[in-house]
C-alpha cells in the first residue's frame, strides 16, 4: 500500500508518501509572500500553489524512491480551507489519479491534524494514542476539543464561539506591531517575560466551548491606555505582554480540556494544529501529565502545522477500509469533522 498525500488547504503546498503506514517523505513549500500583508492573501496563495504543486509532488516521490506507477491511491485534502487553494490540490489529485487509473481518497483536513499522531518514519519510536482519546485542535482557524472514538468516528464536543486561539494570538501580536504569523514571535518573547505581569479578560462560557474575542479586545483596550501614558510601553514590556497573553490563552485552553477529561474519564489527551507548537502549551500538557495522570501526545514540530504526511496517514486508514471517493467530488471550504 503506497499512498501519496496532497495538502493545499491554506498557504502550504505539501506532498507526502507513506508505504504500509511508514512515512517515506514529506515535502512542504511554504509561502513567504504573505508576510508582507500580515495574513494569508487567498489570491496569492492559489497562485503559489499552482507554481509549487508539481515540483513538490515530484520531490516527495523522488525522496521516497517511489515511481508514480507504484502508487496505490492518492489522498487529498478536500476541505475545509481556502477555496482557491483547495482547488489546486483537488484538481491536481484528480488529474494524477485519472492518468494512473488509481483510486482517490478524500480527507478532511481537521481529521488529518488529529491523526498526525499516527505518522512515523522507519525505526522511529512511536506510540500513537489508543482510542478513545481527546484531542485539543488549536490553529489559526480552529479551537476545538474532539472526542476521537476511532479514526473515522470523531465528535467535536467543544469549540470556539468566535475567534480561534491562533487567530487571537496573531491579532494581539499585530496590535503590538510584531510580524506575521504572531504565534512563533509571541512564543519567543514569552520565554523571557513574566506570565503574571498583566491580567486580561477570561471568558465565562458554558460546557466545553471557548471564546477568545473578549480576551483580544481586552488586550487591545489595555494596550491603548498604556501606550497613551507611555508611547514606548510596548517596546519596554513586550516580553511581559507576550508571556501574560500566552499564559492566559493556555489557561483558558487547559481548563476546558481538564473538565472534558474529568467528565468523560479519558486520560489519553493529544494536542494538534499550529498552536500546538507553542512552548507554554506543550509545558502545560507535560504538567497535566504529572498532576492528573494524563498520558499526553504532543506532535513533532513538523506535523503541527499543515503537512501532507497527516493527509496520507488518513489515506492509509481509509485505504484499508476501501473508503474511496468518486471523481465528481468538489472541494469544500467549510465542513465539520
Ligand atoms: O494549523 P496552522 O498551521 O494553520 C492555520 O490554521 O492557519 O496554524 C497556524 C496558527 C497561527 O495562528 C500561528 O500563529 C500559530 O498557529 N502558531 C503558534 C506557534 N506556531 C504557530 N502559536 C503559538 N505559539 C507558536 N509557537
Amino acid at each position: 500500500m503506497i499512498i501519496l498525500g496532497i495538502e493545499s488547504s491554506c498557504d502550504d503546498t505539501s506532498a507526502a508518501v507513506i508505504r504500509d503506514g511508514v512515512l517515506l517523505s514529506n515535502v512542504t513549500a511554504s509561502q513567504a509572500v504573505h508576510e508582507a500583508y500580515g495574513g494569508v492573501v487567498p489570491e496569492l496563495a492559489s497562485r503559489a500553489h499552482q507554481q509549487n504543486i508539481v515540483p513538490v509532488v515530484d520531490q516527495a516521490l523522488q525522496k521516497a524512491g517511489v515511481d508514480r506507477e507504484q502508487l496505490s491511491a492518492i489522498a487529498f485534502t478536500r476541505g475545509p480551507g481556502l477555496m482557491g487553494s483547495l482547488l489546486v490540490g483537488v484538481s491536481f489529485a484528480k488529474g494524477l489519479a485519472a492518468s494512473l487509473g488509481i483510486p482517490m481518497i478524500e480527507v478532511n483536513h481537521l481529521q488529518g491534524h488529529v491523526l498526525a499522531h499516527f505518522v512515523h518514519e522507519e525505526g522511529e519510536e512511536h506510540t500513537p494514542p489508543p482510542f478513545p482519546f481527546l484531542c485539543l485542535l488549536v490553529s489559526g482557524g480552529n479551537s476545538q476539543i474532539i472526542l476521537v472514538r476511532a479514526y473515522n468516528d470523531m465528535e467535536i464536543i467543544g469549540k470556539t464561539i468566535d475567534d480561534a486561539a491562533g487567530e487571537a494570538i496573531d491579532k494581539c501580536s499585530k496590535v503590538m506591531g510584531m510580524g506575521y504569523p504572531g504565534g512563533p514571535i509571541i512564543d519567543r518573547l514569552a520565554r523571557k517575560g513574566n506570565p503574571k505581569a498583566y491580567q486580561f479578560a477570561r471568558p465565562q462560557i458554558a460546557d466545553y466551548d471557548y471564546s477568545f474575542s473578549g480576551l483580544k479586545t481586552s488586550f487591545l483596550y489595555n494596550l491603548r491606555e498604556w501606550v497613551a501614558e507611555d508611547p514606548d510601553f510596548i517596546e519596554k514590556n513586550k516580553e511581559d505582554l507576550a508571556a501574560s497573553l500566552e499564559h492566559t490563552i493556555v489557561d483558558i485552553l487547559m481548563k476546558k480540556l481538564r473538565k472534558a477529561s474529568k467528565d468523560l474519564k479519558i486520560k489519553h489527551v493529544a494536542v494538534a494544529g499550529g498552536v500546538s507548537a507553542n512552548t507554554g502549551l506543550r509545558e502545560a500538557f507535560l504538567d497535566h501529565a504529572r498532576r492528573y495522570g494524563w498520558t499526553v501526545y504532543i506532535p513533532k514540530f513538523g506535523y503541527t502545522t499543515d503537512n501532507a504526511a497527516m493527509i496520507a496517514m488518513v489515506g492509509c486508514f481509509k485505504y484499508q477500509d476501501k473508503d474511496f471517493c468518486s471523481m465528481d467530488k468538489p472541494a469544500y471550504s467549510r465542513v465539520e469533522i
